[in-house]
Protein backbone atom coordinates (compact mmCIF):
# COMPACT_ATOMS: atom_id res chain seq x y z
CA UNK A 1 0.00 0.00 0.00
CA UNK A 2 3.14 2.57 0.93
CA UNK A 3 3.77 4.05 -2.60
CA UNK A 4 -0.15 4.31 -3.50
CA UNK A 5 -0.90 5.68 0.39
CA UNK A 6 -2.25 8.71 0.97
CA UNK A 7 -1.72 10.97 4.01
CA UNK A 8 -3.80 14.60 4.83
CA UNK A 9 -1.36 16.64 5.71
CA UNK A 10 -2.07 20.49 4.04
CA UNK A 11 -4.10 21.04 1.30
CA UNK A 12 -1.24 22.15 -0.77
CA UNK A 13 -0.14 18.37 -0.47
CA UNK A 14 -3.59 17.43 -2.13
CA UNK A 15 -4.44 18.33 -5.74
CA UNK A 16 -7.20 20.95 -6.48
CA UNK A 17 -9.75 18.12 -8.05
CA UNK A 18 -8.95 15.70 -5.07
CA UNK A 19 -9.85 18.40 -2.76
CA UNK A 20 -13.20 19.84 -4.78
CA UNK A 21 -14.14 15.81 -4.87
CA UNK A 22 -13.70 15.46 -1.10
CA UNK A 23 -15.77 18.53 -0.17
CA UNK A 24 -18.86 17.21 -2.96
CA UNK A 25 -18.41 13.66 -1.14
CA UNK A 26 -18.73 15.22 2.04
CA UNK A 27 -21.67 16.61 0.85
CA UNK A 28 -23.54 13.83 -0.44
CA UNK A 29 -22.19 11.78 2.78
CA UNK A 30 -23.67 14.66 5.12
CA UNK A 31 -26.85 13.99 3.15
CA UNK A 32 -27.15 10.53 3.11
CA UNK A 33 -26.19 10.52 6.98
CA UNK A 34 -29.33 12.44 8.08
CA UNK A 35 -31.27 10.15 6.05
CA UNK A 36 -30.23 7.76 8.07
CA UNK A 37 -28.25 5.47 5.32
CA UNK A 38 -24.66 7.07 5.83
CA UNK A 39 -21.59 5.15 4.19
CA UNK A 40 -20.25 2.53 6.45
CA UNK A 41 -17.23 1.51 4.20
CA UNK A 42 -14.57 1.08 7.22
CA UNK A 43 -16.34 -1.87 9.20
CA UNK A 44 -12.84 -3.24 10.57
CA UNK A 45 -11.08 -0.34 10.57
CA UNK A 46 -9.05 1.16 13.81
CA UNK A 47 -8.42 5.13 13.47
CA UNK A 48 -5.85 6.05 16.05
CA UNK A 49 -5.77 9.83 17.24
CA UNK A 50 -2.63 11.40 18.87
CA UNK A 51 -3.82 14.67 20.93
CA UNK A 52 -0.64 16.70 22.10
CA UNK A 53 -2.75 19.72 22.56
CA UNK A 54 -6.62 19.86 24.12
CA UNK A 55 -10.03 19.51 21.49
CA UNK A 56 -13.30 19.16 22.03
CA UNK A 57 -14.36 19.24 18.13
CA UNK A 58 -11.49 17.10 16.55
CA UNK A 59 -11.81 14.97 18.99
CA UNK A 60 -15.28 14.55 18.95
CA UNK A 61 -15.88 14.94 15.37
CA UNK A 62 -13.20 12.31 14.87
CA UNK A 63 -14.56 9.92 17.16
CA UNK A 64 -18.02 10.16 15.76
CA UNK A 65 -17.13 9.98 12.29
CA UNK A 66 -15.05 7.33 12.42
CA UNK A 67 -18.06 5.10 14.02
CA UNK A 68 -20.53 6.70 11.76
CA UNK A 69 -18.54 5.07 8.77
CA UNK A 70 -18.03 1.57 10.26
CA UNK A 71 -14.73 1.72 12.10
CA UNK A 72 -13.31 2.53 15.71
CA UNK A 73 -11.13 5.20 17.43
CA UNK A 74 -8.01 4.76 19.69
CA UNK A 75 -8.04 8.06 21.59
CA UNK A 76 -4.32 8.36 22.83
CA UNK A 77 -3.18 11.51 25.09
CA UNK A 78 0.64 12.71 23.86
CA UNK A 79 1.20 13.07 27.52
CA UNK A 80 0.37 9.74 28.71
CA UNK A 81 2.20 7.69 26.17
CA UNK A 82 5.71 7.34 26.06
CA UNK A 83 5.67 9.71 23.10
CA UNK A 84 5.63 12.28 26.40
CA UNK A 85 8.50 10.62 27.63
CA UNK A 86 10.70 11.24 24.85
CA UNK A 87 9.92 7.79 22.59
CA UNK A 88 10.69 9.16 19.33
CA UNK A 89 7.70 10.13 17.10
CA UNK A 90 9.32 7.81 14.20
CA UNK A 91 9.39 4.68 16.86
CA UNK A 92 5.57 5.68 17.63
CA UNK A 93 4.58 5.81 14.17
CA UNK A 94 6.13 2.63 12.89
CA UNK A 95 4.48 1.02 16.38
CA UNK A 96 1.21 2.27 15.93
CA UNK A 97 1.17 1.48 12.20
CA UNK A 98 1.57 -2.02 13.16
CA UNK A 99 -1.87 -1.62 15.38
CA UNK A 100 -3.91 0.55 13.38
CA UNK A 101 -5.11 1.44 9.80
CA UNK A 102 -4.86 5.14 10.35
CA UNK A 103 -3.46 8.09 12.73
CA UNK A 104 -4.90 11.59 13.27
CA UNK A 105 -2.66 13.82 15.32
CA UNK A 106 -2.93 17.00 16.96
CA UNK A 107 0.65 18.25 17.62
CA UNK A 108 2.88 21.49 17.76
CA UNK A 109 5.61 21.51 15.46
CA UNK A 110 4.75 20.77 11.86
CA UNK A 111 7.90 18.71 11.81
CA UNK A 112 6.35 16.00 14.11
CA UNK A 113 3.42 15.77 11.90
CA UNK A 114 5.81 15.47 8.52
CA UNK A 115 8.04 13.04 10.81
CA UNK A 116 5.12 10.61 11.35
CA UNK A 117 3.84 10.75 8.06
CA UNK A 118 7.43 9.88 6.63
CA UNK A 119 7.37 6.75 9.46
CA UNK A 120 3.85 5.55 9.39
CA UNK A 121 3.11 2.45 6.74
CA UNK A 122 -0.66 3.67 7.49
CA UNK A 123 -2.33 7.40 6.47
CA UNK A 124 -1.61 10.13 8.43
CA UNK A 125 -4.26 13.43 8.87
CA UNK A 126 -3.35 16.71 10.35
CA UNK A 127 -5.73 17.39 13.20
CA UNK A 128 -3.48 20.43 13.56
CA UNK A 129 -0.25 21.80 14.06
CA UNK A 130 1.28 24.95 14.93
CA UNK A 131 1.48 25.59 11.40
CA UNK A 132 -2.21 24.58 9.92
CA UNK A 133 -5.58 22.89 10.48
CA UNK A 134 -6.38 22.00 7.22
CA UNK A 135 -9.58 19.98 8.26
CA UNK A 136 -11.10 22.63 9.85
CA UNK A 137 -11.21 24.75 6.00
CA UNK A 138 -12.65 21.83 4.88
CA UNK A 139 -15.51 22.23 7.10
CA UNK A 140 -15.06 25.58 6.47
CA UNK A 141 -15.66 25.41 2.68
CA UNK A 142 -18.30 22.97 2.72
CA UNK A 143 -20.55 25.43 5.05
CA UNK A 144 -19.58 28.31 2.74
CA UNK A 145 -20.77 26.59 -0.48
CA UNK A 146 -24.01 25.24 1.39
CA UNK A 147 -25.40 28.92 2.42
CA UNK A 148 -23.91 29.93 -0.63
CA UNK A 149 -22.99 27.91 -3.86
CA UNK A 150 -19.57 27.49 -5.24
CA UNK A 151 -16.75 29.36 -3.30
CA UNK A 152 -15.18 29.85 -6.56
CA UNK A 153 -14.45 34.04 -7.14
CA UNK A 154 -15.95 35.11 -3.91
CA UNK A 155 -14.02 37.23 -1.60
CA UNK A 156 -13.31 35.93 1.83
CA UNK A 157 -11.60 38.33 4.50
CA UNK A 158 -9.51 37.31 7.39
CA UNK A 159 -8.84 39.96 10.73
CA UNK A 160 -6.29 39.38 13.32
CA UNK A 161 -3.96 37.01 14.32
CA UNK A 162 -1.72 35.20 11.19
CA UNK A 163 -2.03 31.79 12.44
CA UNK A 164 -2.22 27.98 11.92
CA UNK A 165 -6.09 28.11 10.61
CA UNK A 166 -5.44 31.39 8.25
CA UNK A 167 -2.34 29.55 6.84
CA UNK A 168 -4.93 26.59 5.41
CA UNK A 169 -7.31 29.47 4.34
CA UNK A 170 -4.67 30.79 2.08
CA UNK A 171 -3.62 27.17 0.80
CA UNK A 172 -8.09 26.80 0.22
CA UNK A 173 -7.88 30.18 -1.89
CA UNK A 174 -5.55 28.78 -4.02
CA UNK A 175 -6.75 25.58 -4.23
CA UNK A 176 -10.64 26.64 -4.85
CA UNK A 177 -9.63 29.87 -6.29
CA UNK A 178 -11.36 32.24 -4.01
CA UNK A 179 -9.97 36.17 -2.67
CA UNK A 180 -8.74 36.34 0.47
CA UNK A 181 -7.96 39.88 2.08
CA UNK A 182 -5.82 39.38 5.33
CA UNK A 183 -6.08 41.99 8.06
CA UNK A 184 -3.93 41.68 10.99
CA UNK A 185 -1.70 43.79 13.45
CA UNK A 186 2.17 44.36 13.30
CA UNK A 187 4.15 41.66 14.71
CA UNK A 188 0.59 39.40 14.22
CA UNK A 189 1.53 38.32 10.15
CA UNK A 190 0.84 34.78 8.91
CA UNK A 191 3.95 32.84 7.84
CA UNK A 192 5.42 34.58 4.27
CA UNK A 193 6.16 31.10 2.55
CA UNK A 194 2.51 30.79 3.37
CA UNK A 195 1.84 33.92 1.63
CA UNK A 196 4.33 32.90 -1.61
CA UNK A 197 2.60 29.89 -2.12
CA UNK A 198 -0.72 30.36 -1.90
CA UNK A 199 0.02 33.82 -4.80
CA UNK A 200 2.68 31.26 -6.63
CA UNK A 201 -0.25 28.64 -7.19
CA UNK A 202 -2.81 31.37 -8.71
CA UNK A 203 -4.30 32.82 -5.63
CA UNK A 204 -5.55 36.49 -4.69
CA UNK A 205 -4.20 37.18 -1.51
CA UNK A 206 -4.04 40.91 0.10
CA UNK A 207 -2.44 41.99 3.07
CA UNK A 208 -3.26 44.84 5.14
CA UNK A 209 -2.91 46.25 8.78
CA UNK A 210 -6.66 48.22 8.13
CA UNK A 211 -9.33 45.48 9.40
CA UNK A 212 -12.24 47.52 7.42
CA UNK A 213 -9.98 47.54 4.12
CA UNK A 214 -10.12 43.62 4.33
CA UNK A 215 -13.64 43.25 5.35
CA UNK A 216 -15.02 45.71 3.00
CA UNK A 217 -17.21 43.64 0.14
CA UNK A 218 -16.76 40.29 1.65
CA UNK A 219 -18.47 37.01 1.35
CA UNK A 220 -17.21 35.49 4.67
CA UNK A 221 -15.63 37.19 7.48
CA UNK A 222 -13.54 34.44 9.21
CA UNK A 223 -11.21 35.37 12.14
CA UNK A 224 -10.12 33.42 15.41
CA UNK A 225 -8.33 33.48 18.82
CA UNK A 226 -5.93 36.02 19.57
CA UNK A 227 -3.59 33.28 21.18
CA UNK A 228 -3.11 29.96 19.38
CA UNK A 229 -2.68 26.93 21.57
CA UNK A 230 1.40 26.81 22.48
CA UNK A 231 1.70 30.40 21.57
CA UNK A 232 1.19 32.19 24.48
CA UNK A 233 4.64 33.73 24.10
CA UNK A 234 3.57 35.32 20.95
CA UNK A 235 0.50 36.76 22.78
CA UNK A 236 0.64 40.44 22.43
CA UNK A 237 -1.72 42.87 24.45
CA UNK A 238 -5.37 43.10 24.28
CA UNK A 239 -5.42 46.63 22.57
CA UNK A 240 -3.18 45.83 19.44
CA UNK A 241 -6.23 43.42 18.47
CA UNK A 242 -9.16 45.14 19.19
CA UNK A 243 -9.04 47.18 15.84
CA UNK A 244 -9.08 43.68 14.07
CA UNK A 245 -12.12 42.64 16.58
CA UNK A 246 -15.33 41.31 14.20
CA UNK A 247 -18.48 43.61 16.17
CA UNK A 248 -21.24 44.88 14.25
CA UNK A 249 -19.20 47.84 13.17
CA UNK A 250 -16.74 46.23 11.48
CA UNK A 251 -19.18 43.32 9.99
CA UNK A 252 -21.72 46.10 8.59
CA UNK A 253 -18.40 46.97 6.11
CA UNK A 254 -19.17 43.39 4.44
CA UNK A 255 -21.79 42.42 1.90
CA UNK A 256 -25.27 42.45 3.68
CA UNK A 257 -25.54 38.37 3.05
CA UNK A 258 -21.95 38.18 4.77
CA UNK A 259 -21.59 35.10 6.91
CA UNK A 260 -19.02 35.29 9.82
CA UNK A 261 -16.89 31.99 10.34
CA UNK A 262 -14.65 31.06 13.54
CA UNK A 263 -13.43 27.69 14.20
CA UNK A 264 -14.27 27.78 17.64
CA UNK A 265 -13.22 27.54 20.47
CA UNK A 266 -14.57 31.97 21.06
CA UNK A 267 -12.92 34.32 23.28
CA UNK A 268 -16.33 36.36 23.53
CA UNK A 269 -15.57 39.74 23.59
CA UNK A 270 -12.40 39.80 22.40
CA UNK A 271 -11.58 38.59 18.50
CA UNK A 272 -15.70 38.78 18.62
CA UNK A 273 -18.48 40.11 20.11
CA UNK A 274 -21.66 37.97 21.04
CA UNK A 275 -24.21 40.33 18.80
CA UNK A 276 -22.16 38.47 16.03
CA UNK A 277 -21.13 35.48 17.19
CA UNK A 278 -24.79 34.88 18.04
CA UNK A 279 -26.05 37.36 15.28
CA UNK A 280 -27.80 36.44 11.71
CA UNK A 281 -24.33 36.32 10.06
CA UNK A 282 -22.76 33.72 11.93
CA UNK A 283 -23.00 30.12 10.77
CA UNK A 284 -20.15 28.72 13.52
CA UNK A 285 -22.06 25.88 14.75
CA UNK A 286 -22.41 24.80 11.22
CA UNK A 287 -19.00 24.62 10.57
CA UNK A 288 -18.22 22.54 14.28
CA UNK A 289 -20.74 20.32 12.55
CA UNK A 290 -19.35 19.57 9.25
CA UNK A 291 -16.26 18.83 11.01
CA UNK A 292 -17.72 15.51 11.31
CA UNK A 293 -19.18 15.15 8.31
CA UNK A 294 -15.75 17.20 6.04
CA UNK A 295 -13.58 14.41 8.10
CA UNK A 296 -15.56 11.36 7.00
CA UNK A 297 -14.75 12.46 3.21
CA UNK A 298 -11.39 12.66 4.41
CA UNK A 299 -11.23 9.74 5.93
CA UNK A 300 -12.54 7.74 2.94
CA UNK A 301 -10.18 9.56 0.45
CA UNK A 302 -7.37 8.25 2.80
CA UNK A 303 -8.45 4.90 2.48
CA UNK A 304 -9.27 4.49 -1.28
CA UNK A 305 -5.91 5.13 -2.31
CA UNK A 306 -4.65 1.84 -4.06
CA UNK A 307 -8.61 0.88 -4.21
N1 LIG B 1 -11.87 24.01 15.84
C1 LIG B 1 -11.23 23.04 16.49
O1 LIG B 1 -10.32 22.39 15.97
O2 LIG B 1 -11.68 22.83 17.74
P1 LIG B 1 -11.02 21.91 18.86
O3 LIG B 1 -9.76 22.59 19.30
O4 LIG B 1 -12.05 21.88 19.97
O5 LIG B 1 -10.75 20.57 18.29
N1 LIG C 1 -5.64 28.86 16.15
C1 LIG C 1 -6.25 28.03 17.17
C2 LIG C 1 -7.19 27.06 16.58
C3 LIG C 1 -7.91 26.21 17.59
C4 LIG C 1 -8.82 25.21 16.95
C5 LIG C 1 -5.16 27.33 17.94
O1 LIG C 1 -4.24 26.79 17.32
O2 LIG C 1 -5.22 27.33 19.16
Amino acid sequence: MADTMRHFLDLSAVSASELRQMLDSAREIKTATKAGHGPRPLEGKVLAMIFEKPSTRTRVSFDVGMRQLGGETVMLTGAEMQLGRSETIADTAKVLSRYVDAIMIRTTEHARLLELADAATVPVINGLTDDTHPCQIMADLLTFEEHRGPVAGKRFAWTGDGNNVLHSLMEAAARFRFDLAIAHPEGSAPEQKYVDWARANGASITVTSDAVEAVTGADCVVTDTWVSMGQEHRARGHNVFLPYQVNEKLMAHARPDALFMHCLPAHRGEEVTDAVIDGPHSVVFDEAENRLHAQKAIINWCFAAGH
